[in-house]
Protein backbone atom coordinates (compact mmCIF):
# COMPACT_ATOMS: atom_id res chain seq x y z
CA UNK A 1 0.00 0.00 0.00
CA UNK A 2 1.28 3.15 -0.97
CA UNK A 3 0.95 6.29 1.58
CA UNK A 4 -0.41 9.48 0.22
CA UNK A 5 -0.22 12.72 1.58
CA UNK A 6 -2.96 14.60 1.23
CA UNK A 7 -1.37 18.14 3.08
CA UNK A 8 -4.64 20.08 2.42
CA UNK A 9 -7.06 17.49 4.05
CA UNK A 10 -4.84 16.73 7.56
CA UNK A 11 -4.34 19.14 10.19
CA UNK A 12 -0.97 18.67 11.20
CA UNK A 13 -0.27 17.90 14.88
CA UNK A 14 1.78 19.81 16.76
CA UNK A 15 4.88 18.25 18.82
CA UNK A 16 4.35 18.11 22.05
CA UNK A 17 8.19 18.18 23.24
CA UNK A 18 10.76 20.84 22.69
CA UNK A 19 13.90 19.52 21.15
CA UNK A 20 17.27 21.00 20.36
CA UNK A 21 17.25 20.85 16.55
CA UNK A 22 14.10 20.40 16.27
CA UNK A 23 12.78 20.72 12.89
CA UNK A 24 9.10 22.64 13.91
CA UNK A 25 10.29 25.27 11.40
CA UNK A 26 11.11 23.12 8.71
CA UNK A 27 7.61 21.63 8.25
CA UNK A 28 6.21 25.04 8.80
CA UNK A 29 7.33 26.75 5.86
CA UNK A 30 9.24 23.89 3.48
CA UNK A 31 6.70 21.32 3.78
CA UNK A 32 6.59 20.37 0.31
CA UNK A 33 10.00 19.36 0.62
CA UNK A 34 8.99 15.86 1.65
CA UNK A 35 7.64 13.26 -0.92
CA UNK A 36 3.90 13.39 -1.35
CA UNK A 37 3.66 9.11 -1.78
CA UNK A 38 6.10 6.02 -0.31
CA UNK A 39 4.98 3.31 1.20
CA UNK A 40 6.54 3.26 5.12
CA UNK A 41 8.07 6.67 6.95
CA UNK A 42 11.49 6.36 9.07
CA UNK A 43 13.08 8.67 11.03
CA UNK A 44 16.13 7.42 12.50
CA UNK A 45 16.34 10.50 14.66
CA UNK A 46 13.32 11.42 16.25
CA UNK A 47 13.44 13.52 18.78
CA UNK A 48 10.49 15.82 18.88
CA UNK A 49 8.70 13.95 15.68
CA UNK A 50 8.19 17.67 14.39
CA UNK A 51 8.46 16.31 10.72
CA UNK A 52 6.94 12.93 12.04
CA UNK A 53 3.84 14.60 13.16
CA UNK A 54 3.25 17.45 10.28
CA UNK A 55 3.09 14.53 7.79
CA UNK A 56 0.66 11.88 9.97
CA UNK A 57 1.89 8.83 7.54
CA UNK A 58 -0.12 5.98 7.53
CA UNK A 59 2.26 3.58 8.32
CA UNK A 60 6.06 3.90 10.03
CA UNK A 61 9.34 3.11 11.97
CA UNK A 62 10.24 5.87 14.53
CA UNK A 63 13.81 5.74 16.55
CA UNK A 64 15.93 7.70 18.81
CA UNK A 65 19.17 5.99 21.11
CA UNK A 66 17.49 8.26 23.84
CA UNK A 67 15.44 5.37 26.26
CA UNK A 68 13.49 7.69 28.24
CA UNK A 69 12.24 9.70 24.88
CA UNK A 70 11.28 6.58 23.33
CA UNK A 71 9.61 5.03 26.46
CA UNK A 72 7.16 8.70 26.84
CA UNK A 73 6.32 8.17 23.17
CA UNK A 74 5.28 5.01 24.04
CA UNK A 75 3.26 5.46 27.05
CA UNK A 76 1.23 8.08 24.98
CA UNK A 77 0.93 5.71 22.67
CA UNK A 78 -0.09 3.15 24.94
CA UNK A 79 -2.03 4.72 27.82
CA UNK A 80 -2.12 8.67 27.04
CA UNK A 81 -5.09 9.52 29.32
CA UNK A 82 -3.24 8.08 32.31
CA UNK A 83 -0.25 10.45 31.26
CA UNK A 84 -2.32 13.65 30.56
CA UNK A 85 -3.50 13.12 34.27
CA UNK A 86 -0.37 13.07 35.35
CA UNK A 87 1.22 16.07 33.90
CA UNK A 88 -2.21 18.09 35.30
CA UNK A 89 -1.13 16.92 38.33
CA UNK A 90 2.25 18.82 37.89
CA UNK A 91 0.59 21.48 36.08
CA UNK A 92 -1.14 22.07 39.54
CA UNK A 93 1.88 21.62 41.79
CA UNK A 94 4.41 23.01 39.56
CA UNK A 95 6.93 25.64 41.86
CA UNK A 96 10.68 25.44 42.42
CA UNK A 97 10.89 23.10 45.73
CA UNK A 98 8.32 21.20 43.72
CA UNK A 99 10.02 20.89 39.99
CA UNK A 100 13.83 20.17 42.19
CA UNK A 101 11.82 17.07 44.19
CA UNK A 102 10.38 15.43 40.81
CA UNK A 103 13.56 16.23 39.19
CA UNK A 104 15.69 13.48 41.93
CA UNK A 105 12.92 11.05 41.96
CA UNK A 106 12.83 7.61 39.81
CA UNK A 107 9.04 7.13 39.32
CA UNK A 108 7.92 4.01 39.11
CA UNK A 109 5.15 3.33 36.22
CA UNK A 110 5.67 3.95 32.53
CA UNK A 111 3.01 6.93 32.45
CA UNK A 112 3.95 8.88 35.46
CA UNK A 113 8.03 8.75 34.21
CA UNK A 114 6.33 10.04 30.66
CA UNK A 115 4.40 12.78 32.64
CA UNK A 116 7.70 13.51 34.07
CA UNK A 117 9.19 13.38 30.93
CA UNK A 118 7.32 16.03 29.73
CA UNK A 119 7.21 17.99 32.85
CA UNK A 120 10.58 18.93 32.72
CA UNK A 121 10.62 19.18 29.41
CA UNK A 122 8.31 22.07 29.63
CA UNK A 123 9.61 23.49 32.55
CA UNK A 124 13.25 23.26 32.62
CA UNK A 125 16.10 25.71 31.86
CA UNK A 126 15.55 26.95 27.72
CA UNK A 127 13.33 23.80 27.55
CA UNK A 128 16.59 21.52 26.63
CA UNK A 129 16.48 17.82 27.55
CA UNK A 130 19.95 17.31 28.63
CA UNK A 131 21.72 14.78 31.00
CA UNK A 132 25.02 14.79 32.27
CA UNK A 133 28.02 12.17 31.91
CA UNK A 134 26.22 9.95 34.07
CA UNK A 135 22.90 9.77 32.48
CA UNK A 136 21.06 11.52 34.73
CA UNK A 137 18.56 14.89 33.75
CA UNK A 138 20.32 17.81 35.86
CA UNK A 139 18.57 21.05 34.07
CA UNK A 140 17.91 23.75 36.81
CA UNK A 141 14.16 25.27 36.67
CA UNK A 142 13.50 27.56 34.16
CA UNK A 143 10.86 30.73 33.71
CA UNK A 144 8.30 28.84 31.30
CA UNK A 145 5.72 27.52 34.04
CA UNK A 146 2.87 26.46 31.55
CA UNK A 147 2.87 22.38 32.08
CA UNK A 148 -0.14 21.87 30.37
CA UNK A 149 -0.46 23.35 27.04
CA UNK A 150 -3.42 24.67 24.64
CA UNK A 151 -1.31 22.82 21.63
CA UNK A 152 -1.61 19.26 23.53
CA UNK A 153 -3.68 16.74 21.69
CA UNK A 154 -2.51 13.30 23.54
CA UNK A 155 -5.43 11.41 21.93
CA UNK A 156 -4.85 12.56 18.27
CA UNK A 157 -0.68 11.68 19.10
CA UNK A 158 -1.52 8.67 20.18
CA UNK A 159 -3.43 7.54 17.34
CA UNK A 160 -0.55 8.79 14.95
CA UNK A 161 1.73 6.95 16.95
CA UNK A 162 -0.24 3.70 16.89
CA UNK A 163 0.02 3.29 13.20
CA UNK A 164 4.24 3.25 13.94
CA UNK A 165 6.11 1.14 15.14
CA UNK A 166 8.88 2.75 17.76
CA UNK A 167 12.49 0.98 17.98
CA UNK A 168 15.01 2.78 21.02
CA UNK A 169 18.30 1.90 18.58
CA UNK A 170 21.44 3.33 16.75
CA UNK A 171 20.48 5.20 13.53
CA UNK A 172 21.89 1.96 11.75
CA UNK A 173 18.85 -0.84 12.94
CA UNK A 174 16.05 1.83 11.20
CA UNK A 175 17.67 3.04 8.57
CA UNK A 176 18.65 -1.11 7.73
CA UNK A 177 14.47 -1.49 7.73
CA UNK A 178 14.25 0.57 4.94
CA UNK A 179 13.18 -1.19 1.24
CA UNK A 180 12.10 -0.12 -2.05
CA UNK A 181 9.73 3.04 -1.96
CA UNK A 182 10.00 3.86 1.88
CA UNK A 183 10.64 7.09 2.78
CA UNK A 184 13.86 8.25 5.31
CA UNK A 185 13.99 11.94 7.29
CA UNK A 186 17.34 12.10 8.57
CA UNK A 187 18.07 15.04 10.57
CA UNK A 188 20.97 13.85 13.12
CA UNK A 189 23.20 15.79 15.23
CA UNK A 190 25.16 18.46 13.77
CA UNK A 191 28.68 17.59 13.46
CA UNK A 192 31.40 18.78 10.28
CA UNK A 193 34.92 17.70 10.60
CA UNK A 194 37.18 19.81 12.57
CA UNK A 195 34.92 21.69 14.33
CA UNK A 196 32.89 20.40 17.63
CA UNK A 197 29.72 22.88 17.29
CA UNK A 198 27.13 23.80 20.05
CA UNK A 199 24.91 20.46 18.85
CA UNK A 200 27.73 18.22 19.19
CA UNK A 201 26.51 16.37 23.01
CA UNK A 202 23.48 14.45 22.85
CA UNK A 203 22.81 12.38 26.12
CA UNK A 204 26.10 11.07 27.33
CA UNK A 205 27.67 9.97 24.18
CA UNK A 206 28.86 12.05 21.15
CA UNK A 207 27.81 12.26 18.09
CA UNK A 208 31.24 12.22 15.96
CA UNK A 209 32.42 12.66 12.55
CA UNK A 210 33.08 8.67 12.17
CA UNK A 211 29.45 8.80 12.93
CA UNK A 212 28.44 11.14 10.36
CA UNK A 213 30.58 8.77 8.12
CA UNK A 214 28.59 5.70 9.50
CA UNK A 215 25.41 7.26 8.52
CA UNK A 216 26.40 8.44 5.17
CA UNK A 217 27.18 4.47 4.16
CA UNK A 218 24.08 3.24 6.14
CA UNK A 219 22.16 5.64 3.47
CA UNK A 220 24.09 5.28 0.81
CA UNK A 221 22.80 1.21 0.89
CA UNK A 222 19.37 1.99 1.49
CA UNK A 223 19.51 4.08 -1.52
CA UNK A 224 21.08 0.83 -3.29
CA UNK A 225 17.36 -0.66 -1.70
CA UNK A 226 15.22 1.86 -3.12
CA UNK A 227 14.37 4.13 -0.12
CA UNK A 228 13.55 7.93 -0.75
CA UNK A 229 16.10 9.62 1.42
CA UNK A 230 16.10 14.19 2.71
CA UNK A 231 18.83 14.33 4.65
CA UNK A 232 19.38 17.81 6.67
CA UNK A 233 22.17 18.84 8.51
CA UNK A 234 24.81 21.61 8.74
CA UNK A 235 25.26 23.88 5.58
CA UNK A 236 29.34 23.39 5.89
CA UNK A 237 31.62 21.81 2.92
CA UNK A 238 32.58 18.89 4.59
CA UNK A 239 29.20 18.12 4.59
CA UNK A 240 28.32 18.61 1.15
CA UNK A 241 31.57 16.30 0.55
CA UNK A 242 30.34 14.21 2.78
CA UNK A 243 27.19 13.66 0.55
CA UNK A 244 28.68 14.78 -2.63
CA UNK A 245 27.24 11.65 -4.00
CA UNK A 246 23.73 12.60 -3.62
CA UNK A 247 22.36 14.53 -6.55
CA UNK A 248 20.04 17.12 -5.05
CA UNK A 249 21.80 19.86 -2.29
CA UNK A 250 19.49 23.02 -1.11
CA UNK A 251 20.26 25.60 1.52
CA UNK A 252 17.46 26.42 3.93
CA UNK A 253 17.32 29.59 5.64
CA UNK A 254 15.93 29.64 9.01
CA UNK A 255 16.05 31.62 12.54
CA UNK A 256 18.26 30.63 14.95
CA UNK A 257 15.60 30.03 17.67
CA UNK A 258 17.97 28.62 20.04
CA UNK A 259 20.18 31.46 20.67
CA UNK A 260 19.81 32.80 24.19
CA UNK A 261 19.61 36.66 23.32
CA UNK A 262 16.88 38.06 20.94
CA UNK A 263 19.61 40.15 19.54
CA UNK A 264 21.74 36.66 18.47
CA UNK A 265 19.21 34.65 16.73
CA UNK A 266 20.58 36.45 13.32
CA UNK A 267 18.78 34.01 10.23
CA UNK A 268 21.23 31.05 9.61
CA UNK A 269 20.84 28.17 6.32
CA UNK A 270 20.79 24.70 6.66
CA UNK A 271 21.40 22.04 3.86
CA UNK A 272 18.59 19.80 2.79
CA UNK A 273 20.12 16.77 0.88
CA UNK A 274 17.64 14.70 -1.37
CA UNK A 275 18.36 11.39 -3.30
CA UNK A 276 15.02 12.06 -5.41
CA UNK A 277 13.97 15.38 -7.00
C1 LIG B 1 18.65 16.92 15.86
S1 LIG B 1 17.85 15.81 16.95
C2 LIG B 1 16.43 15.36 16.01
C3 LIG B 1 15.38 16.44 16.08
C4 LIG B 1 14.07 16.06 15.42
N1 LIG B 1 14.17 16.05 13.99
C5 LIG B 1 12.97 17.03 15.86
O1 LIG B 1 12.27 17.60 15.03
O2 LIG B 1 12.85 17.23 17.08
C6 LIG B 1 18.86 14.41 16.88
C7 LIG B 1 18.37 13.19 17.67
O3 LIG B 1 19.29 12.13 17.42
C8 LIG B 1 19.35 11.30 18.56
N2 LIG B 1 20.61 10.53 18.44
C9 LIG B 1 21.88 10.91 18.72
N3 LIG B 1 22.75 9.94 18.38
C10 LIG B 1 22.01 8.93 17.87
C11 LIG B 1 22.32 7.65 17.32
N4 LIG B 1 23.59 7.20 17.24
N5 LIG B 1 21.31 6.86 16.85
C12 LIG B 1 20.02 7.29 16.94
N6 LIG B 1 19.67 8.48 17.46
C13 LIG B 1 20.64 9.29 17.91
C14 LIG B 1 19.28 12.27 19.73
O4 LIG B 1 18.80 11.60 20.89
C15 LIG B 1 18.30 13.34 19.18
O5 LIG B 1 16.99 13.10 19.62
Amino acid sequence: MVTVVSREEKAPLVPFLKWAGGKRWLTASHLALFPSTYERYIEPFLGSGAVFFALNPERGILSDRNADLIETYKAIRDDWKSVEAALKRHHTNHRPEYYYNERDRRRQASHTRAAQFIYMNRTCWNGLYRVNLQGKFNVPIGTKSAVCLDTDDFEATSKALKKAHLMCADFKLAISQARNNDFIFVDPPYTVKHNMNGFVKYNEQIFSWDDQIRLRDALLRAWDRGALISITNADHDSIKDLYKDFPFHQSLSRSSVLAGKPSARAPTTELLIRNWS
